[in-house]
């Protein structure tokens, strides 16, 4: 038996809430409860509407930007195998089985659970970038943290690569909330294993969901990272790789300072950014936060690219008008995200959609075509894949790759 199951589906929650809520209401007015039930209460009340809203396909992994909800789905993954209450998921892995009953008699342990959620906390990085070879290879993924799906045959391909890596750094979200069993058995346990690679872990929303606790105590020591934010130099790249989940979608602490710092310190180097979050999206929401912290830099040209997650699509931005700056969003490795339908139907061949960008964020190119790895709901969404850096000197190729490592773009960007 799984230690938890893989799968917690939105309709089975919100059927599950929606019968439990009122008795858990009443109980909680006649008795003196605990402290802080009625909040949670109030928020579980709240977080309908956002669970409802969700598309999914049956059987197939979803999740929710609204802490409770993933709270939730962690707690309820973890208590439905011990219950004997999981099942073949239609998508792959095991679904969470669970009911109204379950949930009103789980409530208590899932009250005390929630109520010890604590931020972890801040851990300043080092002053000074880490020395990064003048030539080398660095695999990035981003959302990847399913354990499932196009995951984990990422990381299979990232191992086969013979051209070797030296940097495998993941752009943060472990689902559905970064527990540390999550952590261990989504992230940790099919973290690619490549002889000589630096292992690096950006912080994202989801792990923030849990209070970055098993991020922070469990994924850094094991990475040899001091932070959750550092940067890298050779002789001609700055990496500057933030956390922009610690405070959400923003810049915690120092580190617009940190990085200002270095960067003008930095002669002739060009920069790139690595974060789980965007600084602008055609699909999403925007980083105002982010674009006002770093305006400065961006505003005097000084980022040459920027890659994050947070998105599940790979969308590569022409370069911004105002900033110069080439955009690329990669948060497709491993969480399963519709293709939209105004794309038509899904090619045979993974291709490139054109989307339209306005308000001063630049044109793009989405990725298309089917997924192979969610079982009998192919078509119904985007490839899973990963990218590949490879500095040499004063020049730097991207590579676009599919999960299996076919692959669909490459660019030199510099
Ligand atoms: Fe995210």
């Amino acid at each position: 038996m799984s230690k938890q199951a893989d799968v917690v589906s939105a309709a089975r929650m919100l059927d599950g809430l929606e019968k439990a809520l009122p008795h858990l209401e009443s109980m909680a007015s006649l008795e003196s409860t605990e402290e802080g039930t009625g909040d949670l209460l109030s928020r579980l009340r709240r977080s309908l509407p956002v669970i409802q809203k969700e598309p999914e396909a049956k059987g197939v992994m979803v999740t929710f930007r609204d802490p409770t909800s993933a709270q939730l789905q962690s707690f309820l993954a973890e208590q439905a195998p011990a219950a004997n209450k999981v099942d073949e998921a239609e998508g792959g892995g095991l679904e969470a089985k669970f009911d109204s009953h379950d949930i009103l008699g789980w409530f208590g342990s899932f009250f005390t659970w929630w109520r010890k959620i604590k931020p972890h906390a801040w851990l300043p990085g080092d002053a000074e970038p880490a020395k990064f070879p003048d030539v080398a290879r660095v695999a990035l993924m981003a959302d990847w943290g399913t354990g499932m799906y196009g995951a984990p045959v990422c990381a299979r391909s990232i191992e086969k690569d013979k051209a070797g890596y030296n940097l495998i750094m993941h752009l943060g979200d472990v689902y559905y909330s970064g527990t540390g069993k999550e952590m261990a058995d989504r992230f940790l346990n099919q973290w690619p294993k490549v002889a000589g690679a630096m292992n690096r872990g950006l912080n994202g929303n989801h792990e923030m969901y849990t209070g970055g606790q098993s991020y922070f105590a469990d994924v850094l020591p094991k990475f040899g990272q001091k932070a959750s934010y550092f940067a890298l130099q050779s002789n001609h790249w700055v990496l500057g790789c933030l956390d922009t989940a610690y405070a959400d979608h923003d810049l915690a602490g120092d580190q617009a300072a940190w990085l200002t710092k270095i960067i003008n310190e930095a002669g002739g180097r060009k920069v790139v950014l690595f974060s789980h979050h965007q600084p602008y999206s055609i699909l999403d929401s925007q980083g105002p936060k982010l674009v006002e912290k770093l305006g400065p830099l961006l505003n005097a040209g000084k980022i040459h690219a920027w890659y994050w997650g947070h998105e599940h699509h790979c969308v590569v931005y022409k370069k911004h008008a105002q900033w110069g700056l080439m955009g690329r969003c990669i948060g497709h490795s491993g969480f399963p995200e519709f293709r939209k339908p105004e794309w038509g139907g899904a090619p045979t061949k993974a291709s490139w959609v054109e989307l339209k960008g306005a308000n001063g964020v630049p044109d793009a190119v989405v990725l298309d075509g089917s997924n192979p790895y969610i079982k009998d709901h192919e078509t119904e969404y985007g490839p899973h894949g990963y990218v590949s850096l490879e500095f040499e000197n004063g020049k730097l190729t991207e590579i676009m790759q599919l999960a299996d490592g076919t692959e669909v773009m490459r660019n030199q960007i510099a």
